[in-house]
């Protein structure tokens, strides 16, 4: 397991434009590096561009912790779990907005934006979403309304206090087709994501409505399948504002400039460009057995993300990423520490 920490990383690599050995010392303290200044830290470095991270619910609940002296750092937040669809309605027509909007004061309280993470998903749906009483799949109509239900009861509610909607997370296959889920095996086209789009669009007209999904920021058939989705969705005035890519990448793949070719390869469509969910796993595949976590391997990581945040700066400066944000605060807690190898870290 990790036990040193990429956003102090990342932020030392930019207070300090050299990476030292010492930045990396296990006697480091975090308030070394962590400025307790009101605003954070990425306002000075990355003006214009909001950072943003995943958090849950126990890493704000104390004032004096740690992780809440590290959100301090951030100008923008996303649940890592706490508004998926198990959360939001647990049980049929029975909604939970209390952790939401627990988020969306914190995010006010520190002048922050929220991404809502995410209206529909193939995971972390409650078991009766699909459902009858009797156990047997729901029709397509019975499924679109609760789709229509599950949408619009929780965009309204939060109308106006979240900015950006992931309003479909990860409907694409590798291959780039539509993915087979229970969406796409009972609706039986993408039908039902052009209508979570409008029903979005319908609860708040303000909010930016994101297409979200992962191993689109790099070149291949699944940004392919992407773009071209994407662009029969727009033709069809389907409101979608923004492709979320979210990027869980590794040390050696994908190359900086295959990144920046994706985000104007989107951003070309006259769409948002996101980086929606940031690490970088300090392994490069899923065979690589445990190692032990050294100094240098902590630095080439580090310099990964300088070199990728540099290229976001110029991006978003060219009116190309409008946020990036990582998934997760600190490595002791990342879920990559059990995935795609469980305890591997
Ligand atoms: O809440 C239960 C808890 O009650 C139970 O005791 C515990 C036992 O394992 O599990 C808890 O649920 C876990 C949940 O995270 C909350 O901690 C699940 O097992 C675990 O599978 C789940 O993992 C999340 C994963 O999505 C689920 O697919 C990760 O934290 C979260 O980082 C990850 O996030 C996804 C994005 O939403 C979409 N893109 C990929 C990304 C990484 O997989």
């Amino acid at each position: 397991m990790l036990k040193q920490n990429t956003i102090l990383l990342i932020l030392s690599v930019f207070l300090f434009s050299c990476a030292t050995n010492k930045m990396v010392d296990s006697d480091m303290k975090d308030k070394q590096l962590v400025n307790d200044k009101e605003n954070p830290i990425f306002y000075t470095y990355f003006p214009g561009l909001p950072i943003g991270v995943a958090v849950n619910t126990w890493e704000y609940f104390d004032e004096s912790n740690k992780y809440n002296k590290l959100m301090k750092q951030f100008n923008g937040f996303v649940y890592e779990n706490s508004m998926k669809m198990d959360a939001m309605q647990p049980t049929e027509g029975n909604f939970e907005f209390g952790n939401a909007k627990k988020l969306i004061k914190y995010a006010k309280d520190n002048n922050s934006v929220v991404r809502g993470h995410t209206l529909l998903w193939h995971n972390q749906y409650p078991n009766w979403f699909f459902k009858d009483i009797d156990g047997k799949d729901v029709s397509k109509d019975v499924l679109l309304k609760r789709i229509e239900r599950h949408i619009k009861t929780i965009v309204t509610e939060l109308k106006g206090e979240v900015k950006y909607w992931d309003v479909v997370n990860e409907v694409l296959e590798e291959n780039g087709t539509l993915r087979n889920s229970k969406y796409l095996e009972i609706v039986g086209s993408e039908e039902y994501i052009a209508k979570a789009f409008q029903w979005a669009h319908e609860s708040d007209p303000s909010a930016k409505l994101f297409i979200n999904d992962y191993s689109i920021c790099f070149s291949g058939a699944k940004q392919d399948g992407m773009y071209n989705l994407v662009k029969k969705l727009l033709a069809k005035g389907v409101p979608i504002h923004g492709v979320g890519l979210q990027s869980h990448i590794n040390m050696s793949h994908p190359n900086v400039e295959d990144m920046r070719k994706t985000i104007k390869r989107f951003a070309s469509l006259g769409l948002e460009v996101q980086v929606t969910e940031l690490d970088i796993s300090v392994y490069r595949s899923s065979s690589e057995k445990k190692m032990d976590i050294t100094t240098d391997i902590l630095l080439e990581q580090a310099e990964r993300y300088r070199s990728l945040f540099e290229m976001f700066k110029e991006e978003a400066q060219n009116g190309n990423l409008t946020m990036v944000t990582l998934w997760g605060l600190s490595d002791d807690k990342t879920w990559l520490n059990d995935f795609p190898v469980k305890g591997r870290g």
